[in-house]
């Protein structure tokens, strides 16, 4: 059994979680989308309401969106049906122990969640056994830490909003993980993501890597 090491803010954010908008994020769901291409299917982990699911679904055969806070998964399944998607298949369920069997997805995205979760390593190395060894991993990730001035900001919005990561990355820590866990970055590349109801924005750590598999 694995326990929701963030529950209550999680549930508590589900319902007005879309109501915050912002034209980078617009941006970064296009370009996981591009990065990603028509591929079959795809893994979304710590999918949340589900906003980059329901794009992919539009150019995929099938996602499976995967969050262990029920309430999110909720919200998703609720957005999926007013968007007419029925290629989404949700599980409410951690990213520690996924629910597939090895070598099943085309392509893996975990957006924005790695560093919510206490041992991303263990999310990882889950992901690393369902990905195809052809698979893409697209990782972008609030990296805090890449600068001083960028930390304190997230950690005066955190004392606000009650949010708490375990991690605060560099882009780099961010690099070294996903290496760590089996893979070899391809891409990476630092972005401000601003939005719209807030004076500055946050820098988000874009990552794209393949699976190594030892013979
Ligand atoms: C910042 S939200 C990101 C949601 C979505 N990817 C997005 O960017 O809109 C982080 C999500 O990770 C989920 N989460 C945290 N720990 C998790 C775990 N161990 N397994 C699966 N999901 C988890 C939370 O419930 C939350 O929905």
């Amino acid at each position: 059994m694995v326990f929701n090491e963030n529950a209550s803010f999680w549930a508590k954010s589900a319902r007005d979680f879309d109501k915050q908008t912002s034209q980078d994020r617009s941006a970064l769901v296009d370009r996981i989308c591009s990065d990603i291409g028509q591929v079959n299917r795809v893994l979304d982990v710590g999918a949340g309401t589900g906003v980059v699911s329901r794009a992919l679904a539009r150019q995929v055969s099938q996602v499976d969106a995967v969050d262990l806070e029920p309430e999110m998964i909720a919200v998703a399944r609720q957005n999926a049906v007013v968007s007419g998607l029925r290629n989404i298949t949700f599980h409410t369920r951690s990213a520690y122990e996924l629910c597939f069997s090895p070598r099943t997805f085309d392509a893996v995205v975990i957006l924005n969640s790695l560093h919510v979760m206490k041992t991303p390593e263990v999310a990882l190395r889950e992901v690393h056994r369902v990905i195809k060894p052809s698979g893409l991993l697209v990782v972008p990730t609030y990296c805090h830490a890449e600068t001083e001035e960028n930390l304190k900001h997230y950690q005066q919005w955190a004392s606000k909003s009650g949010h708490r990561s375990f991690h605060v990355f560099t882009c780099g820590d961010l690099c070294a993980l996903i290496t760590r866990c089996g893979f070899e970055v391809k891409e990476k590349d630092v972005v401000e993501i601003r939005y719209e109801q807030q004076a500055r924005g946050m820098i988000l750590g874009y990552v794209v890597a393949s699976p190594v598999f030892r013979q």
